[in-house]
């Protein structure tokens, strides 16, 4: 695993497929439309609201590039605990642009197969011109329709991912879809969602129902009880990634980069082995010492490593939240 594997930034194949989509259309009206899209799930609604050619392009274009960073940054740590992880088949569920498709095809060479399924029109014609321009999607299938129904049908998947989806489902809904995608997974199952505090529980409340039925947390826990963290506190993590040009203008923004807060979840079928510790916010360097918030075996931790301990003090100086950390359980 290299680190170019796991850049948080769209392949350049991706963004340049992107921009020549927006080839002769008037940003503005892209623009105009990522705004609405923003508002409606600002607002609380779902991707129902886009319908269109151009509403699915300015959602990938103000979205896409911070999805694919949150989901790379959770195949990072699922790699750290599981380099030699090697699946075969994707399914990727609520595929929209095909976000996450491409981010396991940077990561995991060994992708043969690609399910995509999703419910949207727009999106999976996106998807498909998208993918259809990269050699890699050669064995790719985008099933359209409703999640569950089409989990019924599909095959298994060594490694199963639901980036951003089961926030749009009513909560019965995101039970049945859970165990679907449970029952579907060989191996791994990822399911990551925004880092706000509804986002987290969603990921709680999925990692509970899961591990109920026999599955086993990879990352981020250093455990499977229950989460120690106490409202008004919750657990997420944050990717920093570029903005392209066509991003910036799409936002109307004007800075460079931005941080994308996401919550995740990585379960498998095998127990394991190893479970280091977690960085859960970004440690504070001070003269004397590093502080730096813990998620570990036995439960939150403050772990503070004085200079003058100076071999721990050169290590924990590399720590950067949402790390696993060693020795630190
Ligand atoms: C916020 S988008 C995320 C797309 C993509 N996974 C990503 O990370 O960029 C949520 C996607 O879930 C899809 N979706 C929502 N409910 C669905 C359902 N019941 N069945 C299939 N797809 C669904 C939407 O159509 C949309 O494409």
């Amino acid at each position: 695993m290299t680190e170019k594997m796991v850049s948080p930034d769209l392949p350049a194949e991706l963004k340049a497929a992107l921009d020549a989509k927006l080839e002769g259309l008037s940003r503005h009206d892209v623009a105009v439309r990522a705004a609405a899209i923003s508002k409606t799930y600002r607002d609380g609604g779902t991707s129902s609201a886009i319908r269109s050619d151009t509403d699915a392009l300015a959602y990938a274009l103000a979205r896409m590039p911070a999805t694919y960073a949150a989901v790379s940054a959770c195949l990072k740590a699922l790699l750290q605990a599981r380099p030699d992880f090697a699946p075969e088949r994707l399914l990727d569920v609520g595929a929209g642009p095909g976000t996450a498709s491409w981010v396991a095809g940077e990561a995991f060479p060994s992708l043969q197969s690609f399910g995509l399924l999703d419910a949207n029109p727009a999106l999976r014609t996106l998807a498909l011109e998208l993918l259809h321009g990269s050699t890699r999607f050669a064995g790719l299938h985008y099933d359209a329709g409703d999640a569950r129904a089409l989990l019924e049908k599909a095959e298994t998947a060594d490694l199963v991912v639901a980036s951003y989806l089961i926030g749009e489902l009513g909560e019965a809904e995101r039970n049945s879809l859970t165990e679907a995608m449970w029952a579907k997974t060989r191996d791994t199952l990822m399911v990551i969602e925004p880092g706000t505090p509804a986002g987290y529980a969603r990921i709680i409340a999925l990692r509970a129902q899961l591990i109920a039925s026999g599955a086993h947390v990879l990352v981020p826990c250093p455990h499977e009880r229950p989460c120690p963290l106490v409202s008004p506190d919750w657990c997420h993590f944050s990717q920093r990634l570029a903005r392209s040009r066509a991003h910036k203008q799409v936002k109307g923004a004007e800075v460079p980069f931005e941080d994308e807060r996401f919550s995740y979840v990585v379960l498998t079928r095998e127990p394991v082995a190893d479970h280091p510790s977690r960085v859960l916010a970004q440690p504070a360097v001070g003269k004397a010492e590093i502080s730096a918030k813990l998620c570990t075996q036995g439960g939150l931790a403050l772990a503070k490593v004085a200079r003058r301990d100076r071999q721990a003090y050169a290590e924990a100086r590399h720590w950067r939240w949402g790390d696993a950390v060693v020795g630190k359980s």
